[in-house]
């Protein structure tokens, strides 16, 4: 096993839905950020195939693996810095999958989350335990698995909600290795607790299950809209506002500076009025926002560059693929008879 010299940190995007300012702030911006790092050396794809396993409508997958591609770009992913590439563009990990699908022990998919979470829904509903649950979804972490051992990613960034599968990569990868000699170099699961999980309209997780997003490049007038309709209290202009229950407050600290978060908690104890503090963070937030807008939806009109980018990404990616699937079908005895 060739160890790579570089921190080989990857991560996936599962294409579905239009990416969220919450999506922004707590994947794409620092995962943007850390792909700057000369130390490191990026692999980030389009999840594609995992879309599938929750999205059976075609034109949605499609547009949003576009919408995706292009909102990381504009917001400054450089794919000559990085390995930027679509899942499905690379048949070296879907390959890889069946291996080791033959290698995972069906308990260990039993104990996925995920899984575990639509067997309770259809236990409550009265419903058949497989109700609905399709191979798909049932083994997802062999995939996300076979994602991150065939490029030999070492760091992992991800939400707390897929620590577990990264478990499972490495669980699968230590048995193969036993078995068939070292072939995959065991990922971390790195969670960052600095990163903000950003609150939605509601003051619950922004989160498009709960329908309470702010839209990223909607144009200005949606972005105006959205934040108008953050829940606040009653509390008139003129009276003290608590910042630290306040989802005004914590949006604005998402994207302030630490002295422009200092001087909006002095704002909310003078008793700033809520009208007031929406239009500073409406102001706030598109100065961040609107030059890459400007480039998203310029990218939006331009598909064949889009789509000659992410070629270029997985002729890169299979460049490290092909040579490491070619070793491992070759140790399992799939190889040419002479
Ligand atoms: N399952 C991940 C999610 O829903 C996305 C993903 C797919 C991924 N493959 C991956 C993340 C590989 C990290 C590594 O968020």
């Amino acid at each position: 096993m060739t160890t790579p010299s570089k921190t080989r940190v990857l991560t996936g995007i599962t294409t579905t839905g239009t990416p969220h300012l919450g999506n922004y702030v707590g994947a794409i911006k620092p995962a943007v950020a850390a792909s700057k790092d000369p130390a490191v050396d990026s692999f980030l794809f389009l999840a594609d195939y995992h879309a599938l396993i929750k999205n059976h409508d075609p034109a949605q997958v499609h547009q949003s693996s576009v919408e995706i591609a292009a909102t990381w770009l504009a917001l400054g992913l450089d794919p000559a810095q990085v390995t930027f590439y679509r899942q499905s563009d690379v048949p070296d990990i879907t390959e890889l999958t069946w291996i080791l699908t033959c290698w995972t022990a069906k308990g260990l998919m039993n104990r996925a989350h995920a899984y575990k979470a639509a067997v309770q829904t259809n236990e409550e509903a009265g419903e058949d335990n497989d109700f609905g649950i399709t191979m798909g979804l049932f083994s997802y972490p062999v995939l996300m698995a076979a994602d991150i051992l065939m490029f030999n990613g070492g760091k992992i960034p991800v939400g707390r909600d897929q620590v577990q599968h990264v478990e499972m990569a490495r669980d699968i990868a230590q048995r193969f290795n036993h078995h068939y000699g070292e072939h995959f170099l065991l990922p971390e699961a790195v969670v960052d607790d600095n990163v903000a999980v950003l609150q939605g309209l509601d003051g619950r997780k922004m989160s498009k299950s709960y329908n309470n997003t702010i839209p990223l490049f909607e144009g200005d007038k949606k972005l105006k809209k959205a934040i108008n309709k953050i829940k606040t209290n009653l509390l008139e202009p003129g009276e003290p506002k608590d910042p630290d229950t306040s989802t005004v407050f914590q949006v604005w600290q998402a994207f302030a500076t630490d002295v422009q978060t200092a001087t909006m908690r002095k704002e909310f104890a003078n008793g700033i009025a809520w009208g007031e503090a929406k239009k500073q963070l409406f102001e706030l937030i598109n100065a961040e926002l609107t030059a890459p807008r400007e480039r998203y939806n310029e990218l939006m009109q331009h598909r064949d560059y889009l789509e000659k980018t992410l070629q270029q990404g997985a002729e890169k990616a299979r460049a490290v693929s092909s040579p490491l699937l070619a070793k491992v079908k070759a140790a399992v005895g799939l190889k040419p008879i002479a």
